[in-house]
């Protein structure tokens, strides 16, 4: 089964085919960060034109690439929900027209389904169930993966997402957007016991996170630096805000796959990428005996390829779009 799979929630506008779910054919990505970046972060309408522009070239590319023809598709997916609604409107509506034109089913797919889906492609043999640390720019949460397509939140953060966070910090720090990769990069030669940074926890709701204390830390820490006319330690500063990342992600993860029992944990999304959180997990992993799926780097961003992959899931379980399907900036992971 072929699916040509959309994806616009963000910055990225990406078009893939994917067949029978786990074989990507093509997967094209068009990045729109070089564009934000003089401005310190993704500008929502710039984002949504970007995309406009882009999208027909990229599903012309992503086809060309898959030497699979229009008629040879057998349905369209696309990310619905959650993003930023003006950017996922136009690749739904790309996707409602390229269903309809073609005479093919259209199969909404949840972001962050697709961000658990990339490890599907990148590990041939995993199968629900298993517990998975989702984290990226806009979204921060542990899914209880049940099966392909039945999911339950077991916690998320109360605030910000991580990801957000190291964009902010890496803002302050005048180290340019978006700032995860190079606030990773920097890390490496830092000490990360340079700067007492926060760990937040909520009340009652120790699965739960909050990352907007530990943000403000870090600009009072560069603001405070600034009017004192003192030098900060950029590399241990960096080291130290992904060591307080860390911990905060970390054994929550592990509380969760330890309650869940099913011995596997997942990362996904852009931050999975981070070398502290991969490292922690692994060496968090070994000592619990769990197995541990980390997707490869090219995986962990935004990209349609793992929409086209739970795409496929989600069509198997009969999910199906009508033409009035609509961009949701909020949805929650477990109604998909
Ligand atoms: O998954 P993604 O591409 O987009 C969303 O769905 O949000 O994630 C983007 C986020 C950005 O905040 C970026 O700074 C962060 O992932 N990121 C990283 C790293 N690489 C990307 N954060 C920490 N360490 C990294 N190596």
């Amino acid at each position: 089964m072929n699916i040509l799979a959309v994806e616009s929630s963000c910055d990225e506008t990406a078009v893939a085919v994917v067949r029978d779910g786990r074989t990507v054919l093509s997967d094209i990505i068009a990045s729109q960060a070089d564009m934000h970046a003089s401005y310190g972060g993704v500008v929502p309408e710039i984002a949504s034109r970007k995309h406009v522009e882009a999208i027909t070239a990229l599903a012309d590319q992503a086809l060309d690439q898959a030497k699979v023809s229009k008629r040879e598709l057998d349905a369209v997916a696309v990310t619905y929900a959650p993003g930023l609604i003006g950017a996922v409107l136009v690749g739904v509506n790309f996707a409602k027209a390229a269903a309809y034109a073609l005479n093919l089913p259209l199969i909404p797919v949840h972001h962050v389904r697709g961000h658990i889906a990339a490890n599907y492609i990148a590990h041939p043999n995993l199968e629900p169930p298993f517990v998975c640390l989702c984290v990226s720019g806009g979204n921060t949460l542990i899914a209880d993966v049940q099966t392909y397509t039945q999911m339950a939140l077991l916690g998320a953060t109360r605030d910000d997402a991580a990801g957000e966070c190291f964009d902010k910090a890496a803002r302050v720090l005048g180290i340019g957007y978006p700032g995860g990769a190079p606030m990773d990069r920097l890390s490496q030669d830092g000490d990360d016991k340079c700067y007492a940074l926060p760990r937040a926890s909520v009340a009652d709701a120790p699965l739960d996170m909050s990352f907007s204390g530990l943000k403000t830390a870090v600009v009072n820490l560069v603001h405070n630096a600034q009017q004192k006319g003192e030098t900060l330690d950029l590399p241990g500063l960096a080291a130290s805000f992904a060591a307080a990342v860390s911990d905060t992600l970390v054994p929550r993860t592990m509380e969760a796959a330890r309650q869940k029992g099913y011995g596997k944990v997942a990362v996904a999304g852009g931050v999975a990428a981070n070398s502290r959180i991969r490292a922690d997990l692994e060496r968090a992993c070994q000592g619990s005996g769990d197995r541990l799926f980390l997707p490869p780097l090219s995986l962990c961003g935004d990209n349609a390829a793992m929409i086209g992959c739970q795409g496929y899931y989600e069509y198997l379980a009969g999910r199906r779009a009508g033409w009035d399907l609509n961009a949701y900036a909020t949805r929650a992971l477990d109604v998909g």
